[in-house]
């Protein structure tokens, strides 16, 4: 094979995957995470308001938030007086889908 056939394989290999990624978080993003946090992380919507989601662009709480805590949180989902705020995902979404998850919310940082 030439250099150049192996360097277009190459770029359509990682290309492909990368594409595919990005469609599973965002597939994810929407389907279980926009009914609270919307669809730019603002938790502007009607579940958001009531469950009490904060602003995900804003500064502060991506400075606050770390990846250990918000890896428990997705997974074991959060409680506040016996009150379930945010849902468990252990059960619906592997270890992976969720860092890919945590990746995502990160980028509404401004
Ligand atoms: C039932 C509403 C609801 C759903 C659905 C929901 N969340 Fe949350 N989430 C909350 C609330 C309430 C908080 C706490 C306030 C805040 O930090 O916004 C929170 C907090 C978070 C945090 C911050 C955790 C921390 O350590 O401070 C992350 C990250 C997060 N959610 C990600 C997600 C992801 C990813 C999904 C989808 C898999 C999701 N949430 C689905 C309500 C929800």
């Amino acid at each position: 094979m030439k250099w150049k056939t192996r360097l277009t394989l190459i770029a359509t290999l990682a290309l492909g995957t990368w594409c595919s990624q990005a469609a599973d978080v965002n597939e994810n993003w929407k389907t279980h995470c926009v009914s609270c946090h919307g669809k730019d992380g603002k938790g502007e919507t009607k579940a958001g308001k009531k469950a009490g989601a904060k602003d995900m662009t804003d500064t502060k709480y991506q400075a606050d938030l770390t990846d250990a805590k918000a890896f428990k949180q997705i997974k074991e989902g959060m409680k506040e007086d016996g009150k379930e705020r945010m849902k468990a995902f252990g059960d619906k979404l592997s270890d992976d889908e969720i860092k890919a998850l945590i990746a995502y919310v990160r980028k509404f940082k401004k």
